[in-house]
């Protein structure tokens, strides 16, 4: 099976690596990929948002299966485009991708099945959303509707910060995707992750995780698209779990379809562990990054399998194998990330490092000749597996210490929770 790969980020890379071990595999390619990706696929310089451009390459290269990995494509509905020309896709539709594409569109959803969500009022106009935020004080949570990059969310500790929040929004700081604004409840608790595939109407939970979003240690600074994560999260509870998905998954699943706009692809549940039980923060309707990079490092099964299950409405009965181990993933970043920070700096020791319990995934790095530059803001993901969290915690960052890169940070307490938790 010929398969091609979309996107470039270091949940990519841990996607075609996995794939990369699938006895169904004949050729992988990976577009456009990044400096890692291809000790494992080729690379193919491609503009992905240029949807024809991608079918003309499945047509020339006669692609059997393509996987679709950032969330920008999947809202884009490059699903739909590849289908449409003829071939097998692993991608939500656009109409289920508003999941993640429209915070409103998941609001509602909830409201009409019943999911345990934050209260929230969706205001297109600063004055009704002040005046809201008014009426209800702080803390509260100021969120962009549309894609802001894991950036258009202010958790707000007082009113004023929400006031600058909301006239932010309105002022074009994200672009259309702050021209309409959930004000939500904050919510107390610990953040979980659910992944699970969904074939339209099956239903195969994978496993949990947990992210950091903040930049800095002890969870301060501002938010990011996730510095780290371990998994499986032992915080969600068998009991937990099953609450989520009666209450939480297959509503949404069951909504969808009956809307006619099935579910067929990964969705992962952000959820958040509050006193009255699981509530959902928000859906992405693709795989996190950085929790790939964890979960690929568990992972038994094949996943080139699960993923032709899912795109081909085939999940039922179907079952996954994970190592018993926890898989925990450092990220390390471009110094003033996720500010403005510069590319082009040169990383040395990255090389050479993986074995049986460690993989450096690669998300924002280019090759130049022999030398390896950072181009992005997050840029590697030092992974490891371990018996416990601490103990990859601990493979993970001696595998950080041998990376020779001035112009990168990390944070050097990823796992911290759940270290704490186990008193060590
Ligand atoms: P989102 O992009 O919706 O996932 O929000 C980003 C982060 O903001 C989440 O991961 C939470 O840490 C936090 N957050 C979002 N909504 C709420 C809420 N209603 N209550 C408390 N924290 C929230
Ligand atoms: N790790 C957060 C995300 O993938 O959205």
């Amino acid at each position: 099976m010929r398969v091609l790969v979309i996107g470039s980020g270091g949940r990519e890379h841990a996607l075609a690596w996995k794939i990369a071990q699938s006895p169904l595999l004949t050729k992988l390619f990976i577009a456009p990929g990044n400096g890692g990706t291809g000790s494992v696929a080729e690379n193919i310089v491609m503009d992905i948002t240029d949807h024809k451009a991608v079918t003309d390459f499945c047509k020339l290269m006669a692609i059997d299966f393509v996987v679709v990995g950032p969330d920008a494509q999947v809202v884009a509905g490059l699903g739909d485009d590849v289908r449409a020309a003829g071939f097998t896709c692993f991608c939500p539709s656009k109409a289920a991708g508003q999941l993640e594409g429209s915070k409103g569109f998941t609001k509602a959803l909830c409201d009409e099945m019943g999911i345990p969500t934050a209260a929230y009022g969706r205001f297109d106009n600063e004055a009704a959303a002040l005046a809201y935020l008014y009426a209800h004080g702080a803390p509260i949570v100021i969120k962009a509707d549309g894609l802001a990059a894991g950036k258009g969310v202010t958790v707000a500790m007082s009113v004023e910060e929400a006031e600058e929040a909301i006239i932010d929004c309105f002022s074009g700081t994200f672009g259309a995707a702050g021209a309409e604004v959930v004000i939500e409840e904050f919510m107390e608790g610990e953040e979980v992750s659910l992944f699970v595939l969904c074939d339209g109407e099956n239903i195969l939970p994978l496993t949990t995780a947990q992210d950091h979003k903040r930049a800095f240690d002890g969870d301060t600074g501002p938010n990011t698209g996730g510095m780290g994560a371990y998994s499986p999260a032992p915080v969600m509870t068998r009991e937990i779990y099953e609450q989520t998905l009666t209450r939480v998954i297959e509503p949404t699943v069951r909504g969808l379809a009956a809307r006619g706009t099935p579910y067929q692809g990964v969705l992962y549940a952000g959820l958040m562990l509050t006193a009255d039980g699981p509530k959902l923060v928000e859906y992405n309707a693709r795989f996190g990054d950085p929790e790939t990079q964890v979960m690929v490092m568990r992972l038994q099964s094949d996943l080139l399998q699960l993923l032709l299950w899912t795109a081909t409405g085939d999940l039922k009965g179907r079952t996954v194998a994970w190592k018993d181990q926890f898989a925990l993933t450092v990220i390390l970043a471009t110094r003033g990330y996720p500010g403005p920070y510069a590319n082009g700096s040169e990383i040395k020791g990255a090389e050479g490092l993986d074995n049986s319990e460690v993989q450096v995934f690669h998300a924002g790095t280019r090759r130049e000749g022999a030398r390896l530059l950072g181009y992005g803001g997050r840029v590697l993901n030092v992974t490891a597996l371990g018996a416990d969290v601490q103990e990859a915690q601990n493979r993970a960052y001696d595998a950080v210490d041998k990376i020779d890169w001035p112009q990168g940070f990390c944070r050097r307490d990823i796992g911290w929770r759940e270290i704490a938790r186990n008193g060590v």
